[in-house]
């Protein structure tokens, strides 16, 4: 289902600050080499992270689901002088494409790639996170909430991709996939938690944003 008309995201596209060369590059070689190249954030998306993490000022990021990189490269932007970004993915076969272009970023420093399952590695890190980007397998995202919660400082973000799985959300149940059925099962238990605020955002696949009271 097409989610936004394709003229307003062209619309959105051009007034949007425009893909570094490198961004650019990195976009088309996902494209041109590596499988499902749609989970790629792309322009608008990562843009959109880059504000965010500017605005936030961040000291630790936390992403689940690096896939080429591009994401990462966005977040890391608006880190702090000494900020870091956790970012994991379960598929070791991207992590070379990932450092080289982390490396070209002039962020390679403040960017740390994890190699495992995205429960295994959170368990692991004993870090207070100011912005969490859960973007990794869909039906893990409750248990990742859930996961991450304690390890998010009060006032911090949740920032979860693909809550409208391609609209998928809006069909009726019985033609609604494994996927869609995650994503509205993540939504309603992120609605009934009083901890948090969150606002959906209609920005490609759909973005939610929750911030821990
Ligand atoms: C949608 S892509 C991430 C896209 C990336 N954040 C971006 O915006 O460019 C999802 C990634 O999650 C990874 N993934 C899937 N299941 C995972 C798991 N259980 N733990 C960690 N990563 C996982 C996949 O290998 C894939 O690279």
């Amino acid at each position: 289902m097409e989610l936004i008309p394709a003229a307003v995201e062209a619309f959105s596209e051009k007034y949007t600050t425009q893909e570094s060369a490198l961004m650019h590059q990195l976009n088309r070689e996902t494209h041109l080499k590596v499988e499902l190249p749609h989970m790629l954030s792309g322009q608008v998306q990562g843009q959109f992270l880059s504000m965010v993490s500017h605005m936030i000022r961040p000291t630790r990021i936390l992403e689940l689901g690096t896939y080429t990189g591009y994401s990462a490269i966005c977040l890391a932007a608006g880190l702090t002088a000494g900020g870091l970004l956790h970012t994991v993915d379960i598929n070791e076969e991207l992590e070379t494409l990932c450092q080289q272009y982390f490396e070209a970023s002039g962020n390679a420093h403040r960017i740390k790639m994890h190699i495992g399952k995205a429960a295994d590695i959170i368990i692991q890190l004993d870090e207070v996170f100011d912005l969490v980007f859960i973007d990794a397998d869909k039906a893990g995202y409750e248990h990742y909430y859930d996961l991450v919660w304690d390890k998010l400082r009060p006032g911090g973000f949740i920032l979860a991709d693909n809550v409208l799985y391609h609209g998928q959300v809006l069909a009726p149940e019985a033609e609604q996939g494994r996927q869609a059925k995650a994503m509205i099962r993540f939504c309603e238990k992120v609605l009934a938690d009083d901890r948090a605020e969150q606002v959906l955002l209609t920005i490609r696949d759909g973005l939610l944003m929750i911030r821990k009271k």
